[in-house]
């Protein structure tokens, strides 16, 4: 396996996997990995030849007040855990690397405002006045700014997300559109704890007692999907008796049905939806979300 710091040697590195028709597949990734970036890690292995991940937290999709100075970094770990999934290539920049604007020891301010001084994607209302969009203004502008930086970079055929970040994914999907990318957007089903706790670097944060709690948000989800597999396709109803199992001390931020390619907000749940939530467990902010396919 290769670690590469620089866009350049990553450029070169996979033009020539390229020259030899390779089929390339790239996993994104903010490091702090667990099994549900290995998840992805293991689908880009079957179906390519040349598996890249990046390790990289994007200053640009953080707001001042969220925690892009303490988010886990924690790269001697993550090259173990590509390591065991048989990653190729594992790119991880420093952020002048990324963002020539970017200060090298300068403030959190300082290293947030290098959105000021690049060239942005901006993602349509449309997709961002919604669910996470709401409450994270700019982020998946910067989102779709570094993906689409990995995907110049990189070039692969495929590029492998979550359906954990749903939002992310059907944004960077429509972006591969909107741009006449024929990048392929390959989704990858959430991998869950026993307790059906979603999978997340910022689960790191929680104590034991909280993520016992945080796991009733996955009740809440399953249970409306049982609703609504017996009949019932009225939200109001459904929300209202699933919300029920949700732990006293847990403060929802949106609990939503939506379409899966445009993200319109649905009337009632109903096939090619998905329910969505996003949830407070103490300070940390959690999401999570079913298919109802
Ligand atoms: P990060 O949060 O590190 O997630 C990287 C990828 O792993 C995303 O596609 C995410 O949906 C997926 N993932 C996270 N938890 C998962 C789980 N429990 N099951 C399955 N997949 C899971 O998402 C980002 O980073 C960034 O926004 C990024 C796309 C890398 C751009 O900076």
């Amino acid at each position: 396996m290769q670690v590469i710091s620089t866009v350049r040697e990553l450029n070169e590195t996979v033009k020539q996997h390229k020259l030899n028709n390779k089929k390339v597949g790239l996993v994104p990734t903010m490091g702090a990995l667990h099994k549900g970036h290995k998840s992805l890690m293991e689908c880009a292995r079957k179906e390519c030849d040349i598996v890249v991940v990046s390790v990289f937290v994007n200053p640009t999709q953080f707001g001042p007040n969220e925690d892009y100075d303490k988010y886990p970094r924690v790269f001697d770990k993550d090259i173990e855990l590509c390591e065991s999934a048989g990653v190729d290539i594992i790119f991880h920049p420093e952020p002048e690397e990324m963002y020539p604007d970017f200060k090298k020891g300068g403030t959190l301010k300082e290293n947030l405002q290098v959105k000021e001084n690049s060239y942005i994607i901006k993602v349509p209302e449309k997709y961002t006045n919604r669910l996470c969009g709401k409450t994270r203004p700019g982020h998946f502008d910067g989102v779709c700014t570094i993906v689409s930086k990995l995907f110049a970079i990189v070039k692969p055929d495929v590029a492998y997300f979550g359906q954990k970040d749903i939002q992310q994914l059907i944004i960077i999907k429509n972006m591969c559109k909107s741009m006449n990318s024929d990048i392929k957007i390959q989704g990858c089903p959430i991998v869950r704890e026993e307790s059906g706790l979603a999978l997340s670097s910022r689960n790191s944060y929680l104590s034991e007692v909280e993520k016992v709690k945080a796991s009733t948000i996955f009740k809440v989800l399953s249970k409306a999907v049982m609703l609504f597999k017996n009949g019932n396709n009225n939200k109001k109803d459904v929300f209202e008796e699933s919300l029920k199992l949700l732990d006293k001390d847990i403060n929802i931020e949106y609990l939503e049905v939506c379409d899966c390619n445009t993200l319109d907000y649905c009337e009632k749940i109903r096939h090619n939806s998905f329910i969505a939530i996003a949830a407070k467990v103490g300070n940390v902010r959690l999401i999570d979300n079913v298919i109802i396919g």
